[in-house]
């Protein structure tokens, strides 16, 4: 329940600041699913990028009238996905993990009608997981919600 109020006074602070641009542009970079990373990127870190993938698929798709795509099951992985570092996944990551499985649940059922409140909500879910574990993306991720 406290994930659910911090994402509902989240959403509500989105709201208010009006962050609701349509350029996505920024996205093209981090749509690229190929290893950027000369080092060799995550199995957390790809996974992110298909999620990410996902999200601007569905955020189109929300603006277009189209319904949403079939549930990715294959993005459970999060839980067990390993991370850059043995410290990315701090404390909660599991709770987080849950908040956005559980909004993606919701937002691949949709119907017309709350498919963009659902949409927004799996947003913000990314949002509050990367304020705590990795505030690198939240730039472009804070661009994604839709009015
Ligand atoms: C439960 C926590 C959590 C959720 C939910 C989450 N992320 Fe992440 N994200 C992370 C962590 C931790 C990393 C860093 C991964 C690493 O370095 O191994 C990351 C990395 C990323 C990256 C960088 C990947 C790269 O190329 O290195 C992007 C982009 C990203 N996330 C976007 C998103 C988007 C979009 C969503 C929602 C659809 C989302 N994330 C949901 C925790 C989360």
């Amino acid at each position: 329940m406290k994930y659910l109020a911090a994402l509902m006074s989240l959403y509500a602070l989105l709201f208010l600041a009006g962050n609701s641009k349509h350029e996505s542009s920024t996205f093209s970079a981090l749509a690229d699913t190929t290893d950027i990373n000369p080092n060799g990127s995550s199995e957390l870190a790809l996974l992110m990028r298909k999620m990410n993938q996902h999200v601007q698929q569905a955020r189109e798709d929300v603006q277009n009238g189209r319904i949403p795509q079939a549930y990715p099951s294959e993005f459970e992985k999060i839980y067990s996905a390993t991370p850059t570092t043995e410290t990315t996944k701090k404390e909660y990551f599991n709770h987080y993990a849950d908040v956005y499985i559980s909004a993606l649940r919701s937002y691949s059922k949709s119907e017309q009608e709350n498919q963009k409140k659902n949409y927004n909500n799996l947003v913000s879910t990314c949002i509050v997981c990367h304020t705590t574990h990795c505030p690198g993306p939240l730039m472009v991720i804070e661009k994604l919600p839709l009015d």
